[in-house]
């Protein structure tokens, strides 16, 4: 799945930090999952048991339908054509009463064909992103499905809060967090993947709930904008500045490379500050 924030250009750097063993490994702001997805593809995954959470409940809807029912998930895609009609026609239907299917179905199909393949939402929480220009989107990718269907299978997927999954957390256990990024600019917030906001206190709520984390000795990382904000939220912990290329300005000339800070519970939080990985 293409996310906003996607992680897969960040997967180098994230693996090399995450822990080879581990009993559950949490992933509490799950989006595209690029981590989970790497790690549980392997032939032996380094976790017992996994936990994803997500606010976004057409995505939490999407990924427990690929993994218990996969093949309507299929049948249900076949169904889709790249035309402009058809997408607005999708795109403008609620949701509510449809099954995971249909909303997981409904979901690949926006994903795949909307403009730069973005997950936005306007106020009341509905999707707003137009059609977009593309010689042949693959709509249907019958084996990507199956493949991500079998890495889902020791997750649970919950729909809620990043807390619904922290919670039963203990020594052993592994959570990576990767949150809506604190602005690099006031002008340039990009925190609209659901319909509320990621402000300020939802910034500090996740840095107490890190504080938790290491005082019950789960190993969490988490990853960041680059910034004087983002350095002074996670001052006492150790951190990590890698260069990212991003990929969410839609215009190519424009996605420069820029820089993330990489958190984590364990290390020397002083020493390491500020340290290029
Ligand atoms: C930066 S994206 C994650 C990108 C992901 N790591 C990837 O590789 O695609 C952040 C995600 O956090 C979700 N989110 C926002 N607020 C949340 C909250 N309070 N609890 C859980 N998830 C939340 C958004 O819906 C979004 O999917």
């Amino acid at each position: 799945m293409k996310w906003a924030g996607g992680k897969s250009r960040l997967l180098a750097e994230l693996r090399k930090h995450a822990p080879a063993k581990m009993g559950t490994y949490a992933e509490p702001f799950c989006g595209g999952a690029a981590l989970y997805f790497a790690l549980a593809s392997r032939e032996k995954r380094p976790f017992e048991r996994a936990l994803l959470a997500d606010k976004n409940g057409e995505l939490v809807a999407c990924y427990n339908a690929v993994k218990t029912r996969v093949d309507d998930v299929i049948e249900a895609l076949r169904k889709y054509k790249y035309d402009r009609d058809m997408f607005y026609d999708i795109r403008d239907r609620d949701t509510r009463g449809m099954s995971d299917v249909e909303r997981g179905a409904r979901l690949i199909y926006l994903n795949k064909t909307c403009f730069n393949g973005l997950w936005r939402v306007n106020a009341s929480g509905k999707f707003n992103v137009p059609f977009g220009r593309y010689k042949s989107p693959r709509i249907l990718d019958e084996d990507a499905l199956r493949a991500a269907s079998a890495a889902l299978e020791p997750a649970e997927i919950v729909h809620g809060d990043f807390t619904e999954v922290t919670k039963g957390l203990g020594r052993g256990d592994f959570a990576y967090f990767d949150p809506p990024y604190v602005p690099v600019s006031k002008t340039a917030s990009f925190t609209s993947y659901a319909s509320d906001r990621f402000d300020g206190a939802e910034q500090e709520r996740l840095v107490a709930e890190l504080h938790r984390l290491r005082a019950r000795g789960v190993k969490a990382m988490l990853s960041n904008a680059y910034n004087e904000e983002t350095q002074d939220l996670y001052r006492e912990f150790a951190t990590y500045v890698v260069d990212a290329p991003r990929s969410i300005n839609s215009d190519p000339r424009k996605r420069q490379s820029i820089s993330e800070l990489i958190v984590t519970t364990w290390g020397k939080p002083v020493a390491e500050r500020g340290k290029r990985a």
